[in-house]
Formats: structure tokens, sequence, C-alpha cells
């Protein structure tokens, strides 16, 4: 078969080239590069796979096929890929969730929600949320035998972006009666406002995402128009009217010292009002979850952070951990000193690495004893 997982480490400077020639939108070359993963929903011995929708949004089914009497437990992913790439039918997600469905005998639904540049923001939130929100109704978690207290929301990435702001969201849906036991964030993107964290510092150029690819996905997530990706390249996005988010992601207070090394914290820089008014998404908290008043992280469940040291998303993690932590929320933080952004993306051929394995197994163990 046609694997293509070696692009990865040419993607962005692939893609750029082929932009650059005008022959296609950035995203479309990305989208065509990840797309040659994508596999048929194919049941193994195991677990029973479906493609199927949930109140209308597509999502790929996985059901264990041993029999067991009771309920199970369920986890619902959340695929990565700067909300614009990606898809729970690519070789990695499908494997990720067939071994979750299979180690844990639980069922796994991988949503498929509507990709930047076609659609921006809220929409990709909202597919997410309605998928969710479907599932946890108790005669949805009958019919597919779901034990209502045992239910993890997971996702990486973009997807552990998601994951984190439509956990957070839940905690206000007054129709949502049944809670999530634990949510696990595995390097996820988790505020908009400063670009310039240690991490971004340090990482500016790793493969995989590098700070200009992740500022490509951040504003791609919320418009098209290249002013506010300009605008977030130079960090100079934020009106002063937000200036009270800053407090927020204030990574002098919130990151350990070990993260902050020789970096000096400076105080930010504001842009033009305008960008604010015209793209208010990325000042929102379903964009950037760590833009919330700690009151809104109380009832939070039990959470799973995973974050990677050669990463321009770790502070973002880490800074989660740290607000997590202080309004009490129980977190289990693993750091992997010697991962880029992506790890759990290489379990398959040609780029399967024993590191890959290694995450991954440590993820779906802590998911097996907590969920
Ligand atoms: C089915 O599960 C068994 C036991 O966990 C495992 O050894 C086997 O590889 C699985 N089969 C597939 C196709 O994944
Ligand atoms: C961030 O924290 C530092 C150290 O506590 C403080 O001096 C600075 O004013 C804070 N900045 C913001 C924007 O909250």
């Amino acid at each position: 078969t046609l694997k293509t997982s070696g692009f990865i480490y040419n993607m962005p400077s692939t893609a750029e080239f082929a932009e650059w020639l005008g022959l296609m939108h950035y995203m479309e070359v990305l989208m065509m590069i990840t797309s040659i993963e994508y596999t048929a929903p194919i049941s193994d011995e195991n677990v029973t796979v479906t493609d199927t929708k949930f109140n209308n949004v597509p999502a790929r089914l996985y059901m264990p096929r041993k029999q067991s009497s009771g309920l199970k437990r369920a986890v619902i992913y959340i695929h990565g890929g700067g909300w614009c790439v990606g898809g729970s039918a690519m070789e990695p997600y499908d494997l990720l969730s067939r071994w979750t469905a299979n180690k844990l005998n639980a069922v796994v639904v991988s949503v498929e929600y509507r990709l930047a540049p076609m659609y921006h923001f809220p929409v990709q939130f909202e597919d997410v949320y309605t998928v969710v929100k479907f599932f946890l109704q108790n005669s949805v978690l009958v019919q597919y035998g779901v034990d209502p207290n045992r239910i993890c929301i997971s996702g990486d990435s973009a997807g552990g972006n998601l994951a984190a702001a439509v956990a957070q969201q839940l905690l206000d849906d007054l129709e949502v009666k049944v809670k999530l036991k634990i949510q696990a964030l595995l390097y996820p993107a988790l505020q908009t406002l400063d670009l310039d964290l240690p991490s971004y510092k340090d990482n500016e150029n790793k493969p995989i995402l590098p700070k200009s690819l992740m500022v490509r996905f951040w504003s791609e997530y919320f418009t098209t128009d290249v002013s506010l990706q300009e605008a977030m390249a130079s960090n100079k996005h934020v009106p002063a009217e937000s200036s009270h988010l800053f407090r927020f992601v204030n990574w002098s207070n919130l990151l350990p010292e070990k993260f902050k090394k020789d970096h000096v914290y400076a105080s930010p820089i504001y842009g033009s009002s305008m960008l604010g008014k015209k793209y208010p998404g990325f000042l929102d908290p379903r964009a950037a979850p760590l833009l919330v008043e700690d009151t809104k992280l109380l009832g939070l469940p039990v959470t799973y952070v995973l974050t990677c040291q050669h990463d321009v998303l770790r502070d973002d993690g880490i800074m989660y951990v740290s607000r997590l932590r202080e309004v009490g929320i129980e977190v289990i933080h693993d750091h992997i000193e010697d991962a880029i952004h992506g790890v759990l993306m290489f379990i398959t051929s040609p780029t399967d690495l024993a590191l890959g394995h290694r995450v991954a197994n440590k993820y779906i163990e802590w998911l097996n004893i907590n969920l």
C-alpha cells in the first residue's frame, strides 16, 4: 500500500513550495498529503468498525466484539491536524482508536468534524459538541451499552483543544445530565494570546509543527484573511481592550522554572482593535480554553495531560496543568523529554517508532486504570 508518513517531516516546506508556485492553497496541499493515509472502516477480529453519524455529524465508531456482561466504558476521540487537516480515518488515528477499543473493551467514537479553510470557528467546536451532547443522552448510551459513569473525552493537538473546550462548556449546559469521568489532552493547543511562549521560542523550527505552521493553523481556524496570520506571527494580534486576559496565560507565573530557562517575561504588545472585532473567535474560550476564570475550571473531570519537550505547544499544556492544579483538579502530567509534537502519529510504517508505541501504551494504560 502507498504510505506517506515520511512526508510528515517535509510537510510545511513541501506545502509552502507548492503554494509559492501558485498551484494550490496551502491547506489543500496538506490535506492531499494526509488524505493518502486514509483507511476504510474495516472490522477486525476484536473490533467492529463503522462510519456513522451522530445527530448528522459523521463519526467513526469502534465497537469491541468481546462478549462481556455489564456496561462498557466509552472514549470520545477528537483527532488533531490544526483544525485544517486530518481525520478519524487517518491510519495512525484509526489504529489508536482500535487499540483503545480493544484494550479497554470500550466503545470509541472518533469525531469527523468539518475543517478549515472551508469552515471556520466555531464550526469545528460545534460539530464536536453536537456529537458529545448527542452521545451523552441516556437513551443513546443504553443503545450502545455504555456506562454513563465511565465516559472519557480525549484528543490530540487541535483535537486536545476541542476536547478541553467541550469539557468546559458542558459544565454550563443544563441539558446534559451525564458527566465526563476523565479528559485526556495530548499535546493540546490551549491558547491564542501569546505565541511567543518559551516553548514557541525554543521550538520555532522543530519538525512537524514549526511556529510558522502553528500560526497558520491558529489564524486559519478563524479566517483566511492573512492580516490575522501576520499579526499573530509578530505576536501583536491581541487588542488592548483584552489586556485582562493575559493573566490567564502568564507564563512567568504558570511555568515551572525548568521550562522558563533563561527566557525573560515581557509585557504584551497590543495590536489593533479591528482584528479582535472582526475575528472575536481568537479571544473566545471555546477556541482558547486557557482564557477562562478559575471558577470555570471547577467541576472539570480528572485530567491527563501529555506534553512533549520539543513542541511549540508544550507550554500551553503545562500552563493548563498549573491552572487546573491551583483550583484542585486532579491532574496527571506526562512530560516526554525526547519527543516532538505529534509523537502518537509515529505508530505506523514507515515512521513506526518505539517511542510512539511507548507513549501510546502509556496513555492507553492511564485510560484503562482511570476510566
Ligand atoms: C486482537 O486482540 C488480541 C489480544 O489483545 C491481539 O493480540 C491481536 O493482535 C488483536 N488483533 C488485531 C487485528 O488487532
Ligand atoms: C505576569 O506575571 C509577572 C510576575 O508575577 C508580573 O510581573 C506581570 O505583571 C504579569 N503580567 C500580566 C500581564 O499579568
